[in-house]
């Protein structure tokens, strides 16, 4: 009897194929519900005698089974069906959302620096961050077992008698070497990148940082054109009225060498913690290229001179936004990193 019945039920339910979901739905109620088909079926198999329910018992479930499968199946149809048409129909329903990422604030300055250099005639220059002696140091007139190196403390990853050190370039002026050596005079270009430092981490201080240095040689370059070229940057990056000063200094690539100062971008003068209270700050070293450095690099320096000058981003950065700990800007923390929305993307 009750075999019968699923016999019939069974081919039913194969060739049951429902167009839409409601037509499922009757057939989960007829079989599978409460009052279902199936339910009865259990029922009845209740009453039958313990050999029939050996056989039985095995068939129904499968049968069960069929029926579940049935369901399953055309149920994930509709299901995905009634997804896509909710989403391509409702026009209304508001788009998904997608965040766009933000620059990182030195990328944001070293652009910014690299456009009024650009507006100036400057092109941009780049070069190794492994480093041989001679374009870090040599050619730029540190003699050897000058203690002018240890003005920048090296990370070595050769070093052996000087000549043929290899290390992690402590400045950019590396890129200059390599540009005069590898070109012939006029030279108008700006050299941005990152340098190393053999310093402990803290938040004045770090083992790489950033910076952009700057190269102008041709016939009859002057200081008064150093003073220009730098005056004119200061006010275009940090506003007409900006004021600057230069204190006279000492590289071993320049002569005369000189610090430039600005005048405070946060107190404006007035005194401050940035400025410690004198109203000035520091933002670049420059000078007019040694005649020694010309001639290392193949230029004739009886006709040709010119000036370099080399700034950190960091510092640049910090004038601009105060931020107090420089190890912000290797950390990759988010929540620092998302202050800083730029209008170019
Ligand atoms: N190379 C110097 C530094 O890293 C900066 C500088 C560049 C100074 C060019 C003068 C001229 O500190």
């Amino acid at each position: 009897m009750i075999q019968e019945q699923i016999n019939q039920y069974s081919l039913e339910i194969d060739e049951f194929s429902p167009a839409n979901a409601a037509e499922l739905e009757e057939f989960r109620i007829r079989f599978l519900g409460t009052k279902g088909i199936i339910k009865d079926l259990f029922e009845q198999f209740k009453t039958v005698t313990p050999e029939e329910k050996r056989v039985l018992g095995k068939v129904l479930n499968e049968f069960k089974q069929q029926a579940e499968a049935k369901h399953a199946e055309f149920k994930e149809a509709f299901d995905a069906e009634s997804q896509t048409a909710k989403t391509e129909g409702d026009l209304t329903l508001p788009g998904e959302g997608y965040s766009v990422g933000s620059r990182h604030p030195l990328s944001l300055v070293r652009n910014e620096i690299i456009d009024i250099f650009k507006r100036l005639g400057f092109v941009v220059a780049e070069g190794p961050e492994i480093e041989d002696d001679w374009h870090n140091f040599s050619a730029l007139n540190f003699p050897e077992e000058h203690p002018a190196r240890d003005m920048q403390d090296t990370f070595f990853i050769k070093k052996n008698t000087g000549k043929d050190d290899i290390a992690l370039r402590t400045h950019t002026s590396s890129v200059q070497v390599r540009m005069m050596e590898n070109g012939k005079p006029p030279f108008r270009a700006i050299m941005p990148g990152r340098v190393y430092r053999n310093e402990a981490i803290s938040a004045r201080a770090h083992c790489f940082f950033h910076q952009v240095e700057g190269l102008y040689i041709d016939e009859n370059v002057s200081f008064a054109d150093l003073k220009q070229t730098l005056y004119h940057f200061v006010q275009e990056l940090y506003g007409e009225g900006t004021k600057v000063r230069f204190r006279p200094s000492y590289f071993p690539f320049t002569e005369p060498s000189a610090e430039m100062d600005i005048s405070c971008t946060i107190c404006k003068g007035a005194g401050c913690n940035m400025c410690k209270h004198t109203g000035w700050v520091e933002i670049l070293g420059c000078g007019m290229v040694d005649p020694n450095v010309l001639e290392n690099c193949g230029i004739d320096s009886k006709k040709f001179t010119g000036f370099a000058f080399g700034m950190g981003i960091e510092r640049i950065a910090n004038l601009k936004w105060v931020i107090r700990d420089l190890r912000l800007f290797s950390e990759n923390d988010v929540r620092f990193l998302r202050q800083f929305k730029s209008e170019i993307i």
